[in-house]
Order: C-alpha cells, then structure tokens, then sequence
C-alpha cells in the first residue's frame, strides 16, 4: 500500500497554482486585496480536506484487508518522516514480486517493459496544464485577456494620455518664447503639407497665398523673420481673412506654429527662392530687410 501526500503539502501545492493563476490574469499583485482571492483560496483548502477525508477511508477499508505482515511493515513504514520517505523511494528498487506484477508480456531483444504508474506529481501537472489550456483558450476568445491588439491599444492610450500630461505640464509656446530650430523642419513640413499647401502650394512657392520662398513679404509686423511668421501664422493676415489666424482660432498650438514657422524660415533662408520662371508666384508686397 502506498503512502499518501500529507494534506499540509497537497494544500501548499493548490495555492501555489492558484497564485500563478491568478497573478497571469490580473498582471498584478493586486488580486491579493480582492475577495475573489480568498473564495478560491478557502474553497480549494476545504476540497483538499474532503478529498483527504476520502482517502482515508479508502486507506482504512485497504488496511483491512492487508495480512498482519503487511500491516506491521506498513505502519512501521508511516512512522518515518514524509520527506525521509521521498528521498529514500526515490532510491528503492522494485522487488521481482513487484515487477513481476507490472510485467507487460511483449519485449525486444531481452528488454522488457514495466507498467509502471505515472508519478502523481507528473499527473497532477498534467491535468493543471490541461485545464489551464482550456482556461487560457476560451478567455483568449471570449474576452480582452491576452490579446496583442488589446494591450497594445491600452498601452497606446496610456502612452497619449502621458503625452497630454507632460503637454499640460510645459508652458505654451509664444511670440515671446518661440525660437527657430533646424530639428522642427521635419515636422514643421509635415504641418505645413497638413494644412498650408492648399493656398501656398507645394514647397511655399505660392498660389492663392504669396510665395513664401522670396523676400518680399506683405504682412511685415516683426522685425526678425522667423518672429514675423510666427506673428502672420498666429494672428492671420489684417488685410486678408483668407490667411485665417491658426493660432488665435485655436486650429495649431503654439508648439505646432513654432514648427511651421521653422519650415517656412527654412525655405525662405536655407534655400534658393523659387522664381515664377521656376513656377513660383510673383512677388507680392515690398523687400524685408529682416534684422538677424
Ligand atoms: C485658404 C488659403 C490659405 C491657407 C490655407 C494658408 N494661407 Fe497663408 N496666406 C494666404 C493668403 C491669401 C495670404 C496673403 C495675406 C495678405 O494678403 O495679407 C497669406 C499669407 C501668409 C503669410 C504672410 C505672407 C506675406 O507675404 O505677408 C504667411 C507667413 C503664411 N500665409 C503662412 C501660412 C501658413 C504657415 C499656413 C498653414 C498653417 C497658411 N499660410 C495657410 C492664404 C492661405
């Protein structure tokens, strides 16, 4: 007759797997503080009595039926402890008797084959794993856990609400603040691509708006160039409703003006103008002589 698990370590067992558990689900610590925690806990520790309870009925009608022989060795067997009883059976041999009882009748070349029962800790991982299969399946089909597109949107929006925070948290830029910087052009294009290239065209070399590539300007309210843009695109034109004010009307940020304005001071600066016999527009207003 074989020795059973002591309840005290099947109870450890169960609420190591219900800590896996429930840690993969809530992907946190937090499950400790939720009461559903403690059901689990409490209804699997009172499975593991009842299923002890079986046992040992099962055992005592076993014991029964054991010859006094057997009954000796066997409770002489209970009295060591449960640990020394695992380390010594790992090292036990079967005796002939025993493999003569799990001897299965086929065998090749002298070798033979044992019935031998699976360990009940490979059993038990077995069946967790099984469960935890179907378990992890049907969530993955039936709700949000688990899902790559549904962490990532979550991770997304937290990433944007981060982003208007620390927008929230740094002034906003001004005519007072704004500078030019060669790393906004790239964005400052993409800005202007956005919501300029209708009137300006393509590049600012002008259309129904003047051409921004020359160095003839009609609104002139700044002395510096790169504030003078600034001004125009915040304010709008006072002659022209046509030229609205982007910042004033709330349509661009401070932020987005400033970029911009860096990418029409670059294609005014950094780069050759585009004449009209190139396909920009004519000139319109008078030369700036912009102050550096
Ligand atoms: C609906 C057409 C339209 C759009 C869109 C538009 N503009 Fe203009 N823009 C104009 C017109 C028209 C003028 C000339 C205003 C005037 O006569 O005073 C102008 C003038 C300007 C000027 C001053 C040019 C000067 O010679 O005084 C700047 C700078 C400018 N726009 C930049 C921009 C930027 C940057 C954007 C995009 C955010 C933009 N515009 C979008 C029509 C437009």
């Amino acid at each position: 007759m074989k020795r059973r698990t002591p309840v005290y370590i099947n109870i450890l067992i169960v609420l190591g797997l219900l800590l896996v558990v429930f840690y993969m689900f809530a992907q946190s610590s937090d499950f400790f503080k939720t009461k559903y925690f403690w059901a689990a806990a409490l209804v699997s520790i009172i499975v593991v009595f009842i299923q002890a309870a079986i046992g040992d009925l099962i055992e005592n009608e076993k014991f029964k039926k054991l010859t006094d022989e057997e009954k000796k060795l066997y409770l002489a067997e209970t009295k060591v402890p449960y640990f020394q009883y695992l380390w010594n059976s790992a090292s036990k041999k079967q005796t002939a008797k025993e493999e003569e009882d799990i001897l299965i009748d086929h065998g090749f070349d002298g070798i033979m084959e044992l019935d031998n029962q699976l360990p009940k800790w490979w059993l038990g991982l077995f069946y967790f794993g099984v469960a935890y299969c179907i378990l992890y399946i049907a969530s993955y089909s039936f709700t949000d856990f688990a899902h790559p597109y549904v962490e990532y949107e979550n991770e997304h929006k937290a990433q944007i609400a981060a982003i208007d925070e620390y927008n929230k948290s740094v002034p906003p830029v001004t005519i007072e603040t704004a500078v030019f910087s060669e790393d906004n052009v790239a964005e400052g294009q993409q800005i202007f691509n956005t919501n300029c290239t209708a009137c300006h065209m393509d590049a600012g070399k002008g259309g129904i708006g003047p051409n921004l590539t020359d160095n003839f300007w009609i609104n002139q309210p700044e002395k510096t160039l790169f504030k003078n843009i600034f001004h125009v695109v915040y304010n709008g034109s006072p002659h022209n409703p046509t030229m609205q004010a982007w910042g004033k009307n709330g349509v661009l940020t401070g932020k987005d003006i400033e970029k911009v304005a860096a990418y029409v001071y670059h294609i005014n600066q950094e780069q050759a103008p585009i004449t009209p016999a190139q396909g920009g527009a004519a000139p319109q207003g008078t030369e700036a002589h912009w102050e550096k």
